[in-house]
């Protein structure tokens, strides 16, 4: 059976050109040019899969989108938006489009992506996971607008409604916790318990006791009935990190649950059915260790049904902004400390250093200078000097001085209220807030060195 996909835009020459492209992939294919008729169409006969400009009069894509979730929840969505408005196309993310396209583009990429998304879909529906999960998802605690984490908001929204197993990847500090916890917050299960289990804390036997649980008697110290986690989470999310560091023995247990959604507790021959929903991650490269035998190669393709790839945060330094102005107020607020902002200096090292720690490296050396500064901005002093050695740029002006002559403190006042003065964009009221001094004391100050400077 084809696919059906309706295509909305206002441009109808635009609008025919995409439907007869499709069309001649073997899709049925219908044009709206309107949002409303777009609607009536659904009411009359059910698509697959709807392709609808963002920007359109009255009835926008959004608006298409939603009335089709409404509608007919299998329908699946996939928005077009302006070049560079990343913003629309994470909101739109956020009510449930399956994927967006940027315009201008290519019949070949729209062809692919309408071919993957058609593919997905049926995938997560075999897989007992309907998308008739219609949320609306909320990314309040992930940051970052770039492209790269355009397309983890993507998966993250695409999985969350269905029960795949998702394995998440990714350096050390790349935020996997946080997208295991978003996806949880997401789902259906959102009320229901969501139990993590760091594989790597535990040795081997006390792991499976955690796990499983086990029954009075079933070793030396089990002196009662105990529940494990995966009992625990019944109904709701088990987030299984450091999966990599799970012994190969409790790997081959795991894959049991996986495949029959039911455990033994120790020392138990009842099975008890468990429905729980598992996502796992890990820094290792599980890939290779299926290679070495480290790790099961049945239960790697039964985690891997969805895997996220967090990017590491050197491949995408434009958020670097956006995630130092968010751990700044969560430190400033933390702290109480009347700090103000910080200086361009101190964001560019921090924009241009490497970041082998990543997003949890950065967090730290922003909570770190916050809570050691004295300054009513974050200078590049309050930065740790590998940041910039690492990187041989120059180092800022206050390191230089200690290596050579030492500057008068009155050289160091004036090199302060300039970087100040920076920040405020030369605005001298607010520079004086930020010093702690009077207005008419910093106007006094700068007349003086202007004089002082006019005379030499
Ligand atoms: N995109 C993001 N936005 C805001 N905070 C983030 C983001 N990514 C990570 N963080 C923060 O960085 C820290 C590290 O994230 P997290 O613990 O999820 O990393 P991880 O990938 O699990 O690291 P590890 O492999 O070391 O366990 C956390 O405090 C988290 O809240
Ligand atoms: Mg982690």
């Amino acid at each position: 059976m084809k696919s059906s996909i309706l295509v909305v835009d206002d441009d109808l020459v635009a609008a025919e050109l995409l439907a007869e492209v499709l069309t001649k992939e073997g899709y049925r294919v219908k044009i709206a040019t309107q949002g409303s008729e777009a609607v009536r169409l659904g009411e009359e006969t059910s698509f697959d899969l709807v392709i609808t400009d963002l920007k359109m009069p009255d009835f926008g894509g959004l608006d298409v989108l939603n009335a089709f979730k409404r509608m007919n929840p299998q329908t699946i969505t996939i928005v077009i938006t302006a070049f560079g408005s990343f913003e629309t196309a994470i909101e739109a993310i956020q009510n449930g489009a399956y994927d967006y396209i940027v315009k201008p583009f290519k019949m070949d990429e729209i062809k692919q992506k309408v071919a993957g998304c058609l593919e997905q879909k049926a995938l997560l529906s075999k897989n007992n996971s309907p998308l008739s999960y219609t949320g609306n998802f909320s990314f309040k605690t992930i940051i970052g607008s770039s492209p790269k984490m355009l397309e983890i908001y993507k998966t993250v929204a695409r999985v969350a409604g269905s029960d795949v197993p998702v394995l998440i990847m990714g350096e050390s500090g790349t935020g996997k916790e946080l997208i295991a916890k978003a996806i949880h917050d997401n789902s259906p299960r959102s009320k229901e318990p969501y139990i993590v289990i760091n594989c790597a804390a535990f040795p081997e036997n006390l792991l499976e006791s955690e796990l499983f649980g086990y029954m009075k008697g079933a070793f030396t110290n089990a002196l009662t009935d105990k529940k494990g986690l995966f009992e625990e989470a019944r109904g709701g999310t088990c987030f299984l990190d450091e999966i990599g560091d799970m012994p190969l023995n409790l790997q081959v247990k795991l894959l049991r649950v996986l495949q029959k959604s039911e455990i033994r507790r120790i020392g138990s021959n009842q099975s008890i059915p468990v429905d729980v929903r598992f996502l796992a991650a890990t820094n290792k490269d599980l890939g290779t260790m299926v290679k070495t035998k480290q790790f099961r190669e049945d239960l790697f393709y039964r985690l891997h049904v969805v895997t996220i790839n967090l990017p590491p945060l050197r491949e995408h330094p434009e958020d670097i902004h956006l995630l130092v102005d968010f751990f700044f107020q969560k430190a400033v607020n933390k702290t109480r400390k009347d700090i103000q902002g910080i200086s361009k200096e101190a964001m560019d090292i921090l924009a241009g250093y490497q970041w082998p720690g990543n997003i949890r490296q950065l967090e730290n050396v922003i909570e770190r200078a916050i809570a050691l500064t004295n300054n009513k901005v974050l200078l590049p002093s309050d930065i740790p000097s590998e940041l910039y050695e690492a990187k041989e740029t120059q180092p800022p002006q206050e390191d230089a001085d200690a290596a050579g002559s030492l500057r008068t403190l009155e050289e160091i006042k004036m090199g302060y209220i300039e970087q100040v003065l920076k920040h405020t964009n030369g605005n001298q009221n607010m520079a004086a807030d930020i010093l702690g001094i009077d207005r008419k004391t910093l106007y006094r100050i700068l007349k003086k060195t202007k004089k002082d400077g006019e005379e030499e």
